[in-house]
């Protein structure tokens, strides 16, 4: 009777979640499949079969089944993320399948899925599943950061989206957090590998800005000549930026002497009071210029507390940045700690000490534990509420322009 009731809640979980990912699916049109909006990435075709293909190819390792279709799960199973053109084109596809292929395809994997849903009958086995779920709601974040980089006019935007919420608070105050114990990982219940063990951690009393830096702040730095002062770069985020030419927010465009907002369906004022959305190297800088520095992982845990946050920007429910501080703070002060885009740290992604790979993805993290990768806390409007607790930890590429990340800063005297 539990194990039915399991399975049965899992089935109604996988649902809700295809639902979502096909009303992402839906804002693209037709003509735009097989584009390649990233050019780093495989074209948008590819996310149309790789759920499935995962989903499918971790079934096969964990059952023992036998592949459905080999060339397909091969073509789909992974995906790629070279650091740069050449490497992009080793993985270059000839031909990719038609539309109606792929979802050929997916529907027989789709079918086993549910059919070996029916079996589960432990908390055990039901963890597997999870993880599909998870994987399917971290891609439809990928998705989305792919379909802002599409024209307009290759979008179609939802119709219920929920208005902007007005700001409440007056960004730039920063508030004391105690030395105390900060609580990492977790120990019960399902989580991905890089989330265990739970350890605890002394942190040492810091402050900690309330609200997170705002479109209207990073002008500051851009009006300075940030992006061209030495002082406030590294080697090599200097070499990255001199290179590629960066010379403000990935999501911000200058029309006339006018900065202007890309947002997801249309481009907009450039709203003052929304948190900025930057690489970490430009979250360095910023830090840098203002005489701070980005959290620690332990210092965002320390702010947070460990008790989950229940209201906050995420689960779609606006489709985009809200204003700072529309959500009320947690326990030390600070706002948005969840939501609103995931923040930044200073620390590189990496092993908790007794960390152990997961056993049917056991790539998932231990490839990017690499120092070139930084952990993000927090979610973004496009988390799913499911992937909203503390122990859950996401990661890129110090240069990754295209995530919903923002940040704000930390003085330790
Ligand atoms: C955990 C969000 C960094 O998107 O690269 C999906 C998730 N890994 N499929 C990513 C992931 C493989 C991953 N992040
Ligand atoms: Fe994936």
């Amino acid at each position: 009777m539990i194990g039915h009731r399991l399975s049965e809640g899992l089935a109604d979980e996988f649902r809700r979640v295809r639902a979502r990912t096909e009303g992402i699916f839906d804002r693209v049109a037709p003509e735009a499949f097989y584009e390649r909006p990233i050019p780093l990435r495989h074209p948008i075709v590819f996310y149309a079969g790789h759920l499935d293909a995962f989903n499918d190819t971790r079934l096969q390792r964990r059952l023992g089944l036998a592949s459905l279709d080999p060339v397909l799960d091969r073509l789909f199973e992974r995906g790629i993320d070279p650091t740069d053109a050449a490497a992009a084109a080793r993985h270059r596809v000839a031909a990719w399948p038609s539309r109606e292929e792929v979802r050929a395809y997916t529907g027989r994997l789709r079918d086993r899925l549910f059919t070996s849903l029916e079996g589960v009958r432990s908390p055990e086995e039901a963890d597997l599943y999870r993880l599909l779920l998870e994987h399917e709601l971290m891609h439809q974040e990928t998705l989305l950061y792919m379909l802002h980089q599409l024209p307009y006019e290759l979008k179609r935007p939802p119709t219920d989206i929920a208005p902007l919420p007005a700001g409440r608070v007056r960004p730039g105050r920063m508030v004391e957090v105690p030395e105390g114990v900060a609580v990492l990982g977790q120990s019960q219940g399902f989580g991905w590998d890089n989330e265990f063990p739970r350890h605890e951690v002394a942190v040492p009393a810091f402050a900690m800005d309330a609200t997170n830096v705002t479109n209207g702040d990073f002008l500051a730095f851009v009006d300075a000549g940030g992006y061209r002062r030495r002082e406030f770069w590294t080697d090599r985020t200097w070499a990255w930026q001199a290179e590629r030419g960066v010379e403000h927010p990935p999501y911000w465009r200058r029309v006339g002497g006018e900065w202007r907002l890309r947002g997801m369906f249309a481009e907009t004022e450039l709203y003052w009071d929304h948190p900025v959305v930057v690489t970490h190297a430009e979250a360095s800088a910023y830090a840098r210029y203002v005489g701070k520095e980005l959290p620690s992982e332990a210092e965002w845990h320390r702010a947070a507390g460990d008790v989950p946050v229940s209201v906050g920007n995420f689960d779609f429910r606006h489709w985009s940045s809200v204003p700072v501080g529309a959500y009320p703070p947690g326990a030390h002060g600070v706002h948005d700690l969840v939501g609103n885009g995931w923040e930044w740290t200073r620390t590189p992604f990496g092993p908790f000490e007794g960390f152990v790979p997961s056993e049917v993805y056991p790539e998932f993290s231990a490839d990017f534990f690499d120092g070139a990768h930084y952990v993000m806390k927090g979610a973004s409007w496009f988390t799913d509420r499911s992937l909203v607790r503390p122990s859950l930890r996401n990661w890129f590429y110090w240069h990754y322009p295209y995530m919903y990340a923002t940040f704000r800063c930390v003085s330790r005297s």
